[in-house]
């Protein structure tokens, strides 16, 4: 079956009479006079919308006499005489940017105009021309300028050469098989058009793991089919880059050090931009994971992070290249019983000394939280506190942590908090988005990367509802001021049509669906509740005495993680005030995070004004019901949306309901053992 391949570019036809009537009206034809690519692409994705929406044959024609009903798409100075007629000379002065678009109705001239600096905006200018009309927005009178808030609007693909995804959940590789790529890349072509119909505009296309082969990605082994891939990309203005291995010269016996500080390792990485940018002459640049989990780095040759990543952006720097060097390194091989040692401080306490030594074309991808994508976790400290450093944010689409793909928990709420939280690094009123889109420090590149969800399975993310997650994170990255509601709305009715029952059950559980996961999962912030390795499921003490530094240090009287400076780890610290205090005292710590910051008594009473072990027994039961409900709520759409879409979401929510239990069981059992204090309401505890 191929239901849900098309995702939220189905554009199914359009039914009531008068809506066909009000959009054929502007559809006489395509004006269309440029021949660049992406132009193509933007002119046979708007012929496609339009035809499958309206049913006609859109004729594309180089100029429109007629002077009615016609839409004209084009660069403000590429000699489009429609666009210059509606434009003006004001084309250049609606201050679109490089990938901006101005979409204006001109009912003298009767066209529709789709102008833009470059042809990237054309092509954004197409999608939401096509986006309105599937929304059932008019047209008439269309006057809209929009431009991306953040630069870099990325997604990372862990994706193997053995066709394997780390932590994917909905198949396998889209690029990869057997150890080659793929000779079909039709379904990369179509991922393609998914990722820019959102916005996204950059794909780093292998695992930040990069093991064996895949080093050899870089080599003139893969290059001319990692070329091919780049040029399908490019056609939908999306830059391709690569996840490099920091110890290639070496894996491929070419030398036998790594060191960033080596004239030779130097020299090394030079030939390969050099010889990279022949095959791939706007290729985007290296991601890297280095010195982390396991993973090779410069710590090897007693070198920082500033000298590792500084040494590859050299041989970048001449082609224009970007360095994108992750934050999340951490010691991994940490002994349980050691207290002072706090995987949270990690990130801050590595990086922070670093600020100001990047060179300009380095940037710091640094995860959304200090830990590892869990349900609930404060916003990284970094954010805010590297000036002089270009940042950008790592989210993860894939719900790692948070149901993958079986579970719905619709992520952009959580972003958005993130997005939203005030650093206080310029004063109050210092948001981490204006970190990441660049303006609070200037920087000179940042941005967005995350984390993709898409596999082979027919609907790219398992889950159906899942793909609201993918089309979340490019409409947020594009603007992080649009709400989580309206983006949900947007993907629902571009997926499902405007049955408003459907719409508003959708949307309402896309909405809930983040606060129901974190109540039966891990609670009060502590994380890491799930089953080692897979981490999907329940297991109190998977992670309790295990290297890698993920801990709630329950006994029979309480349980969290102190983070204070005054007792604890000092993580708390990293904050600027007044986040500092507000976290590291126990009375002004937001009831969601206490179990990350404070080790408390189980009857330590809440804000909420009830006790931290009835909390955990009441949100359990509350979380199953809720998960119950929304199983119920979803069967009511039976009849309303396609049979096996239905059943396919039916069964996950099923799963979900079943699996919501197991959680429950599992750690209100595992609590009332430790505590010794029963449910106020006598529920059944194991
Ligand atoms: C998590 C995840 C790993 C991944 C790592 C990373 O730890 O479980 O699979 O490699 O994050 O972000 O590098």
């Amino acid at each position: 079956s191929t239901i849900g391949y098309e995702a939220w570019l189905r554009y199914p036809q359009l039914t009531d009479v008068l809506r066909i009537e009000a959009v054929s009206r502007w559809s006489g034809c395509m004006i269309v006079t440029e021949a660049s690519e992406v132009i193509a692409t933007a002119a046979a994705e708007l012929k496609r919308g339009l035809e499958r929406m309206l049913g006609v044959t859109l004729a594309a024609r180089s100029s429109c006499d007629s002077g009615s009903g016609c839409i004209a798409i084009g660069t403000f100075s590429g000699g489009n005489e429609s666009i210059a007629r509606v434009f003006g000379d004001s084309g250049a002065q609606l201050d679109t940017g490089a990938e901006g678009f101005a979409i204006r109705t001109d009912a003298e001239s009767g066209i529709i105009a789709i102008g833009a600096e470059q042809p990237a905006g054309v092509l954004y200018g197409v999608f939401h021309l096509l986006r309105l009309i599937a929304t059932g927005a008019s047209i008439d009178e269309l006057d809209i300028v929009e431009r991306p808030v953040n630069t870099i609007r990325m997604i990372n693909q862990w994706d193997n050469i053995d066709g394997s995804v780390e932590r994917g959940y909905a198949g396998q590789s889209i690029f990869y098989e057997n150890n080659t790529i793929k000779s079909d890349l039709t379904r990369v072509e179509d991922y393609a058009r998914l990722l820019a119909s959102s916005g996204l505009n950059a794909i780093a296309i292998n695992n930040v793991n990069v093991h064996h082969h895949e080093t050899y990605f870089i080599t003139e082994r893969f290059l001319p089919d990692i070329a091919r891939i780049a040029g399908i990309f490019r056609r939908y203005a999306i830059k391709l880059f690569l996840s490099v291995n920091y110890a290639s010269p070496i894996e491929t016996g070419e030398l036998t050090t790594a060191d960033p500080l080596d004239a030779d390792v130097k020299a090394w990485w030079k030939a390969k931009a050099d010889e990279l940018y022949k095959v791939i002459p706007d290729f985007g640049g290296f991601l890297v994971k280095a010195d982390s989990e396991n993973r090779p780095g410069p710590f090897t040759y007693g070198r920082d992070h500033a000298d590792g990543s500084n040494m590859l952006a050299e041989a970048l720097l001449p082609h224009g290249g970007l360095v994108i060097w992750r934050c999340f390194v951490y010691n991994c091989k940490q002994d349980w019983r050691d207290r002072k040692t706090d995987r949270a401080r990690a990130a801050y306490d590595h990086f922070k000394p670093l600020d100001g030594r990047f060179m300009d074309n380095v940037i710091l991808q640094i995860k959304n939280g200090p830990m590892d994508f869990q349900v609930r976790e404060p916003v990284s400290p970094l954010f805010g506190a590297l000036p002089a450093t270009n940042c950008m944010m790592e989210f993860q689409i894939a719900q790692e942590y948070t149901g993958q793909a079986r579970h719905l928990c619709y992520l952009v709420p959580q972003w958005k908090e993130v997005l939203d939280f005030d650093t206080y690094a310029k004063g109050e009123g210092s948001y981490v988005k204006q970190v990441v889109d660049g303006s609070m420090f200037g920087y000179k590149h940042s941005g967005f990367a995350a984390v993709s969800n898409i596999g082979d399975n027919a609907n790219w993310t398992g889950h159906p509802l899942t793909q609201a997650n993918l089309y979340g994170y490019g409409r947020l990255a594009w603007n992080p001021e649009l709400s989580a509601a309206a983006i949900a709305e947007e993907w629902t009715r571009l997926t499902f049509g405007s049955d408003e029952h459907v719409v508003s059950t959708v949307v309402s559980l896309l909405m809930g669906s983040w606060s129901i996961y974190e109540s039966y999962t891990a609670p009060l912030g502590v994380g890491w509740m799930v089953s080692p390795n897979h981490h999907y499921g329940p297991d109190v003490d998977g992670y309790e005495y295990s290297k890698w530094g993920t801990y709630h240090f329950s006994d029979c009287k309480g349980m969290g993680v102190d983070r204070t400076l005054a007792t604890g780890t000092g993580y708390a610290g990293q904050y600027r005030e007044p986040n500092a205090s507000i976290y590291g005292t126990l009375e002004s710590c937001p009831d969601e995070l206490l179990l990350f910051f404070h080790h408390v008594p189980y009857t330590h009473v809440l804000h909420s004004g009830k006790t931290v072990i009835q909390h955990i027994y009441d949100t359990h039961f509350e979380g199953v019901e809720q998960a119950e409900q929304m199983l119920r709520s979803w069967n009511e759409l039976e009849g309303r949306i396609d049979t096996e879409t239905f059943k396919l979401a039916g069964d996950r929510f099923a799963e979900q309901a079943e699996h919501a239990k197991e959680w429950r069981d599992r750690i209100n059992t595992y609590y009332l053992r430790k505590s010794g204090i029963s449910d106020a309401l006598d529920r059944t505890i194991y």
